[in-house]
C-alpha cells in the first residue's frame, strides 16, 4: 500500500507541477487544478499541496469509474432494445446537423435521451447500496430512532425497482420519465444520493455522459456481435460491474465518414 500510495502522490504531483508551468488565468480554459492553484495563492494555509492533490485525486476515483461503469450499461440497454437507440439516432439527427460533431449546448437538448440515462440509472445504479452512512448523534428519522454511531446502508436496487413506486420496474421504459418529470429523481430515486453528502458531481456526470453517448451514436452503427442479447447480469463491486463486459460491433456512420476522416 505504501509503495502504491507514493506511485500514485508522484503521478498526481506530476500533473500538479505541470499545470503550475503552464499556469494560465484565461477563465475560458482554466482546469480544476488551475483554479486550486489561483487559490493557494490567495490562501496557501489551506490550499496546500496535499489538499490539492486529494481533491484530484477523490476526482478520479469517484468520477471515472462510476461514469463508465453507466455508460457500459447504457450501451448495453440500448443494443437490447434496438427501437429505444433509433429514437436516440432520430433524435440526434433532428437536434444535431451532420456537418459538425455535436457540441455540449446541443447535447443539453437531447430530451429523450436524458430521459434514457435516467433509465439506465434506475435500473442500474451504479452504487446500488450507496456509500455506507454513519449517524453521528442519536436521531429520529420518520418516527424510527436511530442510535449515534448506527451505520445506515440504503438498498437504491431495491428502491429503483418498487412496483409500488414504479409501474412495470424492470422494464427499461425511457418515455416514464415524459410523464413523471425528472423530478422524480429526489426519493422515488436517488442514484447519486441525497443531501449534504449527495454525489457533487452529478450534474456533470449526466452532462458528459449524454455527450458522450450521444457523439457514439451520432459517429457510428452499433449492432450486437450476434443474435443473443446482450447478458446484463450484474457483479459484485465497489461499483456495479457488468459481469460479461460489453463487446460490441461499430462502423462509421456512411454520412459521417468524410468528417470523421478529416479529424
Ligand atoms: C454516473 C456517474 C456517477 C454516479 C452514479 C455517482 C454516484 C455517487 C454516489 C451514490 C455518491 C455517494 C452519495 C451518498 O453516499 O449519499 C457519490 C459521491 C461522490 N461523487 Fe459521485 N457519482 C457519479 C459521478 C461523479 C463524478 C463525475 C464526480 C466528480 C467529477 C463525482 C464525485 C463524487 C464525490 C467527490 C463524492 C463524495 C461526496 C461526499 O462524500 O461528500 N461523482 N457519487
Amino acid at each position: 500500500m505504501v509503495k502504491l500510495m507514493k506511485k500514485m502522490d508522484s503521478f498526481l504531483q506530476k500533473l500538479v507541477d505541470e499545470k503550475r508551468r503552464n499556469w494560465s488565468n484565461d477563465q475560458r480554459n482554466m482546469t480544476l487544478i488551475d483554479v486550486m492553484l489561483d487559490l493557494q495563492q490567495k490562501e496557501p494555509e489551506f490550499y496546500t499541496e496535499e489538499i490539492v492533490k486529494g481533491v484530484v485525486l477523490i476526482m478520479l476515483i469517484a468520477g471515472s469509474e462510476t461514469s463508465a461503469r453507466s455508460m457500459e450499461w447504457a450501451l448495453s440497454l440500448l443494443l437490447n432494445h434496438p427501437e429505444i437507440m433509433n429514437k436516440v439516432r432520430e433524435e440526434i439527427n433532428n437536434v444535431v446537423h451532420q456537418d459538425h460533431l455535436m457540441n455540449e449546448s446541443e447535447a443539453s437538448k437531447l430530451k429523450y435521451l436524458q430521459n434514457v440515462i435516467m433509465e439506465v440509472l434506475r435500473l442500474y445504479p451504479v452504487t446500488p447500496m450507496l456509500i455506507p452512512h454513519e449517524s453521528s448523534n442519536d436521531c429520529n428519522v420518520c418516527g424510527f430512532d436511530v442510535p449515534k454511531g448506527t451505520i445506515l446502508l440504503v438498498n437504491l436496487w431495491t428502491l429503483h425497482r418498487d412496483p409500488n413506486l414504479w409501474v412495470d420496474p424492470t422494464r427499461f421504459v425511457p418515455e416514464r420519465f415524459e410523464e413523471r418529470g425528472l423530478d422524480s429523481e429526489i426519493y422515488n430515486m436517488l442514484p447519486f444520493g441525497v443531501g449534504r453528502r449527495a454525489c457533487p458531481g452529478s450534474v456533470l456526470a449526466k452532462r458528459f455522459m449524454a455527450n458522450a453517448i450521444a457523439s457514439l451514436i451520432q459517429c457510428f452503427e452499433w449492432e450486437r456481435i450476434g443474435n443473443e442479447e446482450i447478458d446484463m447480469t450484474e457483479g459484485i463491486g465497489i461499483t456495479m460491474p457488468k459481469v460479461e463486459p460489453l463487446i460490441a460491433l461499430c462502423r462509421p456512420r456512411q454520412v459521417m465518414v468524410n468528417l470523421l476522416s478529416n479529424i
